[in-house]
């Protein structure tokens, strides 16, 4: 074999070469007539040259489609069946005040999981009412402040929140907290698969599984209901279920909703009370590599509709409104990073002649850009795999594997694992790397004291910073000597 061999065996890596407009890149990224890459009509070297990289790049009109599209598609479904539908933005995938506005304004309410998110949503001017508070374990001063800001629910995690929230509610002797039970279903999804079990090992929420050895006791879900109802301090609002994330087969989601119905209709029996609202979280998988096929917002949205229908008609319950929590799904095809390319080097991969074998010819050609696990920690973290193009110019070198790599100091610190590039990519050249908009900044860390990029708007030809870079001033203004 010939050093210039390509690898022995074909790598899981997305084709390139010719820039197909699409998934996984936002609607709004075209190749200009030069070859460099545009986003809603600004091209990314000028963007480059005026806001540096690396740089969040957010194609304002590809996420508010995105956000219409859910509502759209859960409304008209969920009408169909005869059930109220509300969305709420998941902040946690990547929430600033411009983009809490820009999904209020599509009609969508907002997710928050910390006092931070909440900061934000209301920094945003989104009323309280619009808002929902998460976290598993959420401080007192988180819990009073959602309840001065009026929101309109807070999911509860734990038996001992319940308690919390009412003492909280007390102290303020105003109107009853808004609540919603979280429940584990024993439903977990993403990707293709979905498992169920009885049991759960992780910290959220409250089982709906029974104890074997204690037939005669309640579930945790169960108990926490019945605890939320004995509070004159709390209003049950809901049972929240969120099974996962980045899921393509809608059918965790029905067997989780079903389950949820199955509760919500065996309090109603014992109780009287029929919990008015139902979450269904979120957890919508997209398209991260070409040819990759994201959740249709219209088919998943009728599919639950139906089943959700079909389970309450079993259960002779009407239905409850239903709500849902897409964050990835709104904010992540929206979003690029982009990258100069610094140093490009040629890595045989394998390992060398000796026992008989031939020596390897398999070369990885490792291109470092410069940002890396600190701007995108989700392939060191999940193994996530990312697209990444030539940005700059089109060139017609034949296609090298690379791997793009960030400037932190691990060999972990993997961008793409294996993308083909052109053969002649160089130092100065910008690459592009396709939806990254959800769990990017909202995950970006200082590892190496490394600033974290800005995130820059483009709309209709105009670019807008929404969250400028951080200097190396911001770092040291927190070390105090
Ligand atoms: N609702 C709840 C209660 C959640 O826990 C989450 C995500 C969402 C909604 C939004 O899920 P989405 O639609 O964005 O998938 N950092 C990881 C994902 C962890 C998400 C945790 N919860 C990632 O980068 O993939």
């Amino acid at each position: 074999m010939s050093a210039s061999a390509g690898p022995t065996t074909p790598p899981a890596f997305s084709p390139t070469g010719t820039f197909v407009p699409g998934e996984p890149w936002s609607s709004g990224v075209r190749r200009g007539p030069d070859g460099a890459l545009t986003v809603a009509g600004v091209d990314v070297r000028e963007l480059a040259a005026a806001q540096g990289t690396p740089a969040y790049v957010l194609d304002e009109a590809d996420l508010r489609e995105r956000a219409r599209s859910y509502r759209r598609a859960f409304e008209a479904a969920f009408a169909e069946v005869g059930a109220g539908v509300d969305v709420y933005y998941a902040g946690k995938a990547f929430l600033s005040v411009a983009v809490a506005r820009w999904v209020r304004a599509e009609g969508l309410r907002v997710d928050t999981a910390t006092g931070g998110e909440l900061a934000v949503a209301l920094r945003a001017d989104v009323p309280g009412e619009h808002i929902g508070l998460h976290g598993n374990n959420k401080s007192d001063a988180e819990i009073v402040r959602a309840l001065e800001a009026g929101v309109g629910r807070i999911i509860v995690d734990s038996l001992a929140e319940v308690e919390r929230v009412a003492a909280a509610s007390r102290a303020r002797g105003g109107v009853p907290a808004p609540v919603m039970i979280r429940v584990t279903t024993g439903v977990h999804a993403g990707g293709h698969e979905y498992i169920s079990t009885a049991h759960e090992d992780q910290k959220f929420g409250l089982s709906l599984a029974t104890a074997p050895d204690a037939q005669a006791e309640d579930s945790p879900a169960m108990t926490a209901l019945l605890a939320v109802l004995a509070h004159p301090e709390l209003e049950l609002l809901g049972i929240h279920s969120h099974i996962g994330s980045q899921i393509l087969d809608p059918s965790g989601f029905e067997v989780a909703a079903r389950k949820v119905l199955e509760l919500r209709a065996a309090l109603a029996e014992r109780t009287g009370f029929l919990v008015p609202e139902v979450d269904l979280g979120g957890g919508y998988g997209i398209a991260y590599l070409p040819g990759e096929v994201a959740l249709d917002p219209d088919r998943i949205a009728k599919d639950v509709a139906a089943s959700v229908a079909a389970s309450s008609a079993d259960l002779g319950t009407p239905l409850p409104r239903f709500s849902i929590e897409p964050g990835r799904a709104i904010v992540g095809p929206a979003g690029l990073t982009l990258y100069t390319v610094g140093t490009v080097k040629p890595v045989r991969v394998g390992g060398a002649a000796g026992d008989g074998e031939a020596e390897s010819t398999t070369v990885r050609t490792y291109v470092s850009i410069d940002g890396g696990m600190s701007d995108n920690i989700r392939p060191a973290l999940y193994g996530a795999n990312y697209h990444a193009e030539l940005a700059n110019r089109l060139s017609d070198a034949a296609p090298v594997l690379a791997r793009v790599v960030g400037k932190h100091c691990e060999s972990g610190d993997i961008v793409v694992h294996d993308v083909l590039l052109p053969g002649d990519v160089r130092a100065g050249d910008l690459l592009a790397v396709a939806a990254t908009g959800a769990y990017g900044r909202s995950m970006a860390s200082n590892y190496n004291h490394v600033p974290r990029p800005p995130v820059v708007a483009v709309t209709d030809g105009g670019t807008r910073v929404l969250i400028r870079r951080e200097t190396e001033d911001d770092l040291l203004a927190l070390d105090l000597g």
